[in-house]
């Protein structure tokens, strides 16, 4: 449903009841990314999956935005949700905005799970690539993000083997809001670093990385991983970018496991 959050109209998908888990999307996609955990976690938690601002069915920004006010708005949608502590996932750009609400309010936070995420902000190449996006998305609508980002969130062999979840992602990703998706390009070349946010991370953390993701590759999750105390590492065989869509079975066994120890 839709709440007025710092005066946008942003989507809010609930499911299920006890210890709330809060999943945060990534680029450029909404919150029907997480169908298969809000299926098998809202069996024992109350799942929310926002779609953030600009994204899928939530207001589109009037001015500028950044990682920061991504991460507002979430600290709002609890408050106006009576949501005093929560688990915390974020998945690639929704990592990006798990971070800035570490580093704002850590405290309202019980456990994180960071999926095909990377610590490090963008370097001046990756910005000039958002900048070329955004010309992109102006000039040819959503489709620009979907094309680029298509090849890269599967393997080759799911791909091959499964036409019907390529072509749901794909037209999840043409329904985007091409402009919220500028300001959500724009958002990410400026995001903070926070490689010196992981040390003081305290609360139980999974990481999980696809063993085939170019876009956040393992070999730097598990170096994330292993500056954040006590975070557990995993990596998914036969796995692209988008994981807990490619391959939900082996990400909802870690999750629930995970889950199960933290909430316990
Ligand atoms: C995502 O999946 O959210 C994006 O690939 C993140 C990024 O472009 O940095």
């Amino acid at each position: 449903m839709k709440h007025h959050i710092n005066g946008a109209e942003l989507y809010i998908a609930e499911k299920g009841q006890g210890a709330p888990v809060i999943l945060l999307h990534g680029f450029p996609l909404d919150h029907r990314m997480w169908q298969a955990q809000v299926e098998a976690l809202s069996e024992n938690y109350r799942v929310i999956t926002p779609d953030l601002r600009g994204m899928g069915h939530s207001d589109v920004p009037v001015a500028n935005i950044s990682i920061e006010q991504y991460a507002d708005d979430i600290l709002t949608m609890m408050d106006k949700m009576d949501i005093q502590k929560a688990a915390l996932g974020g998945f690639s750009m929704g990592g990006y905005v798990a971070f800035a609400l570490l580093r704002k309010a850590p405290k309202r936070f019980t456990a994180l799970l960071l999926a095909n995420t990377r610590p490090e902000a963008d370097g001046l190449e990756a910005r000039k690539n958002r900048m070329n996006m955004a010309v992109a998305l102006y000039d040819k609508g959503a489709s620009a993000a979907r094309d680029a980002m298509l090849p890269k969130l599967l393997t080759e062999q799911t791909a091959n083997d499964q036409p019907g979840l390529v072509e749901s992602i794909s037209a999840v990703m043409a329904s985007m809001p091409a402009e919220g998706l500028v300001h959500a390009s724009l958002a990410m070349a400026f995001r903070a670093e926070s490689v010196d946010l992981l040390g003081s991370i305290t609360v139980p953390t999974l990481v999980i990385a696809g063993e085939k993701d170019a876009i956040a590759p393992p070999d730097v999750m598990s170096k994330m991983a292993d500056a954040i105390p006590g975070a557990s590492f995993h990596t998914i065989p036969a796995a692209s970018h988008l994981t807990p869509m490619e391959k939900p079975e082996a990400f909802n066994a870690l999750l629930l496991e995970f889950l199960k120890g933290v909430t316990a």
